[in-house]
Order: structure tokens, then C-alpha cells, then sequence
């Protein structure tokens, strides 16, 4: 299969799992479960649920299993978009080519939509379609890519450096937490809804979405200052608006380029252990790192 077609398959499967996921909005309370709705379907790249199908099929995982793992992680990462929108942090209007979910709806709306996704993703990730050690163990990967050692801790980070000069190597621990770590748990995800795997394979698979995770934060922050608004669906030029540290006015735009062409090399090297079954995951780096060749 080609991967254009892949990762049509996978945008499908996905929209699927995670309509199904909601709550229907004709249940109370309907405004909230409409923009639950509105936030999380017909948008999104959906490049955390392409990293669980690719790290998953490359351990021969069922598909089931992986619908339910990239299901529930991409409902945290929306929760992180919804709150990251919202004005007591990046005061973002647009989302996905849409008004915000604070602007469509309210700031109220903005903060329990994130709420409940959050809950959701626990909710799908407790199904019993998994085997109880696979569900404790995805639990686990989740909670802790997401909790205060990984997104929220790095959206943390992120807030309290507004206006201030980070080293390149706070900007990067920074990097790897709030966005690295959950790309980092779509790859272990995957990977543990398969088969069992080799300490080399494992070791490989992390190293993997270690670069891929730093490489994908360090393209959304060249892209805010080389795309328009149109080709984002979000507004361009923001972090320099909000006064935000970011690779591009850290090391600058060429070294940031440099970089990630680095981190695409890192992240073939890593996949070397996994031979063929490894070409989903490289095609998805190539992906990334494309968005700004
Ligand atoms: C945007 O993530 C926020 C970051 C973590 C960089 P994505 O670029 O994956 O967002 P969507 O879901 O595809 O819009
Ligand atoms: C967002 O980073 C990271 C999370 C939501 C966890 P950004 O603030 O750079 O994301 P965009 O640019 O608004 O999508
Ligand atoms: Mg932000
Ligand atoms: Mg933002
Ligand atoms: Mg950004």
C-alpha cells in the first residue's frame, strides 16, 4: 500500500473510533457533548494515532487495539488544544481552520471540554476489548506522558518562560514535555498493543519518537513564523505575539532547519533494529520534517 493511502486509511479509522468514543450529543448535557464534538472531529493532521497504527501494525498489533490506543490519545491531545487556546494561555481564536471552541462556544465551554476529554480518553483506554495487563500498562504510558512530567509539566514550563531567554537546553526539555512526550507514548502505545518486543527493538522504537517528538515541536514553531494562517488553520505568527521562546528566535530559523534534518536522521538510525517492518514510522518522520521543505 502506498502511504498516501496509509495514512487515508488511518484519517478514516480514526474519525470513526473517535466518533464513536463521544457521547452522543442528544445526551445531557448536549451543549458540552456538542462541543466535545465540534473540538475533536473533521480536524487535525491526527499524526498521534499515525504513530500508534504505524508502531503497532510494525509488532503485528490488532487493529482493534490500536483504534482504542490512538483513540484515546488523540482525544488528550485535542484537550490540550482546547486549553491551549484559551485566553488565560495562548489566546489562539482559530483551531483547526475553525473558530476556537472558547470562541465558538465560551470560556467556560473551553475549560470543561478539556475536562471531558481528558476523562474520555480514560474511559476508551478502560474498555475491556484489551486484556487487563495491556490496559493497566496503556493507562500508565498515558497518565504519565500527559501529567506534570510531560504535557501539562511542559505547558508549564511554557507559560512561566513567556518574555524570558531560555538556553537551547531548557527550550528542548521543554520541547520534549509538552509535545515530544505524547508522540513519544503514540509509539510505545502502539508498540504495546502488539507483540512482545526485544529490549533492541524497544530501545529503538523510544530513540525513534525521542526525535521525532523534538523534530515535530521545532516544525510547529518554524511554521509559525514561515506559513500563513490559511495553510495553518490556526493563527500564524503567534509566538512572537505572546513574547513565546521557541527554536526560531533561540538558535534561529537556518539552525532550526538544520536541526530537524538532524532529527530525521536520528530517527531512521533508531529504526535500523526494525528492518522493513520500520517504514511506516520512517515515512511518517519524512512527513513531519517535509512540512517545511
Ligand atoms: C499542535 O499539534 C500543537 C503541538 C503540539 C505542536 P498538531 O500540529 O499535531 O495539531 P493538529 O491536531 O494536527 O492540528
Ligand atoms: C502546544 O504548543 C503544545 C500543547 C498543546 C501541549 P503550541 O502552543 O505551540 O501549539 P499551537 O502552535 O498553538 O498549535
Ligand atoms: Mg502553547
Ligand atoms: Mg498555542
Ligand atoms: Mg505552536
Amino acid at each position: 500500500m502506498e502511504f498516501n493511502e496509509w495514512v487515508c486509511e488511518v484519517l478514516s479509522r480514526t474519525e470513526v473510533a473517535l466518533s464513536v468514543a463521544l457521547p452522543s450529543v442528544d445526551i445531557e448535557p448536549m451543549q458540552l457533548h456538542q462541543a466535545m464534538r465540534y473540538a475533536v472531529l473533521g480536524g487535525g493532521k491526527r499524526v498521534r494515532p499515525m504513530l500508534c497504527h504505524a508502531a503497532g501494525q510494525a509488532l503485528d498489533a490488532p487493529g482493534q487495539l490500536r483504534d482504542t490506543a490512538s483513540c484515546a490519545i488523540e482525544l488528550i491531545h485535542v484537550y490540550s488544544l482546547v486549553h491551549d487556546d484559551l485566553p488565560l494561555m495562548d489566546n489562539d481564536n482559530i483551531r483547526h481552520d475553525k473558530p476556537a471552541v472558547h470562541i465558538q462556544y465560551d470560556e467556560v465551554m473551553g475549560l470543561l471540554v478539556g475536562d471531558a476529554l481528558q476523562s474520555q480518553a480514560f474511559i476508551v483506554l478502560a474498555s475491556d476489548v484489551i486484556d487487563v495487563y495491556r490496559r493497566t500498562a496503556l493507562m500508565r504510558i498515558l497518565a504519565s506522558a500527559t501529567g506534570s512530567l510531560g504535557m501539562a509539566g511542559g505547558q508549564a514550563i511554557d507559560l512561566a518562560s513567556v518574555g524570558m531567554q531560555l538556553s537551547q537546553t531548557q527550550l528542548e526539555m521543554m520541547h520534549r514535555m509538552k509535545t515530544g512526550a505524547l508522540l513519544r507514548a503514540a509509539v510505545k502505545m502502539g508498540a504495546t498493543c502488539g507483540d512482545k518486543m526485544s529490549a533492541e527493538i524497544e530501545a529503538g522504537l523510544d530513540a525513534y519518537a525521542k526525535a521525532v517528538g523534538l523534530a515535530f515541536q521545532i516544525v510547529d514553531d518554524i511554521l509559525d513564523v514561515t506559513a500563513n494562517s490559511t495553510l495553518l488553520g490556526k493563527t500564524a505568527g503567534k509566538d512572537a505575539a505572546n513574547n513565546k521562546p521557541t527554536y526560531v528566535s533561540v538558535i534561529g530559523l537556518q539552525a532550526s532547519l538544520k536541526l530537524v534534518a538532524q532529527l530525521r536522521c536520528d530517527a531512521y538510525t533508531a529504526l535500523a533494529p526494525l528492518g522493513e517492518r520500520g517504514i511506516r514510522l520512517a515515512q511518517i518522520a519524512d512527513m513531519v520534517v517535509k512540512r517545511v521543505n
